[in-house]
């Protein structure tokens, strides 16, 4: 059977319109269309509807916002709804990034309504969770993951969770050049899984991968039968080194 593996490039502050475009142009023509492998790009705001252009005539392909406000419309200056984000061609968002909860302060709380929010509108979600050096030190990791899952996914019920996807991004390990062991990693991807099936063992929830992912170490993390893909920053700006990320063979 083929394995099932999801590609996501969080492009985080880079890549306008114009440098989008460019890449996109280069990225697709280096990357054929894979069975079993959905790529996933979460522009900037602003390079959405650009990005979702670029994608239109690939299956595998699909265009995210990095945040979404969890309100419909309002005078919420510089957020940007589910509805907003849909119409520049977004069919999901990032929730609960390490950067909009640790530089931004975005709660547990906030998660749970930004998923319910894009849940709602039929929008796929990708949740992030993760923790920090001093969590991971003090042997925190599980319960701050399984905390965060929970907040995030509450409410959400079994029918909505084909729609959910995670991401394990521990704190520490995002851009510092640092990543978790793909055996550490592991055990934090099965223990997210488990509280997963608890919730429903027949949905099928991708559990990514994310910090420090590069050309290096992309196929040690994804040969761990516990890591459906990754979730990668830096690395995922050069259009050819996230081709060559995008070809790993697991
Ligand atoms: P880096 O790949 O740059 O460490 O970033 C990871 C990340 O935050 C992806 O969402």
């Amino acid at each position: 059977m083929i394995r099932r593996l999801v590609f996501a490039a969080n492009w985080k502050m880079h890549l306008g319109p114009g440098p989008a475009s460019d890449y996109l142009g280069r990225f697709l023509a280096a990357t054929p269309p894979r069975d079993g492998r959905t790529l996933l790009f979460f522009p900037p705001a602003a390079s959405l509807l650009t990005v979702a252009a670029a994608l239109q005539e690939r299956s595998d392909a699909r265009a995210g916002a990095q945040n979404i406000h969890w309100e419909p419309k309002g005078a919420f200056t510089g957020e940007m709804s589910v509805g907003i984000a849909q119409e520049a061609g977004a069919a999901g968002a990032l929730v609960g990034h390490s950067e909009r909860r640790h530089v931004f302060g975005e709660t547990d709380q906030q998660t749970g309504f930004k998923v319910r929010a894009l849940l709602a509108a039929a929008m796929d979600v990708m949740l992030c969770v993760g923790e920090t050096l001093a969590e991971r030190e003090a042997g925190l990791t599980e319960e701050v993951c399984l905390r965060q899952l929970a907040a995030g996914l509450a409410d959400v019920a079994p029918t909505q969770l084909p729609q959910v996807m995670i991401a394990y991004e521990p704190v520490w390990a995002i851009g510092t050049g640092r990543n978790a062991t793909p055996v550490d990693a592991a055990t934090v991807h099965n223990a997210i899984r488990s509280a997963l099936t608890e919730r429903d063992a027949t949905a099928h929830i991708p559990v990514l991968y994310g910090g420090s992912v590069n050309a290096g170490n992309a196929a040690a993390l994804l040969a761990q039968p516990a890591i459906d893909g990754v979730l990668v920053g830096g690395a995922s700006l050069d259009p050819d080194g996230w081709a060559q990320i995008c070809a790993t063979e697991a």
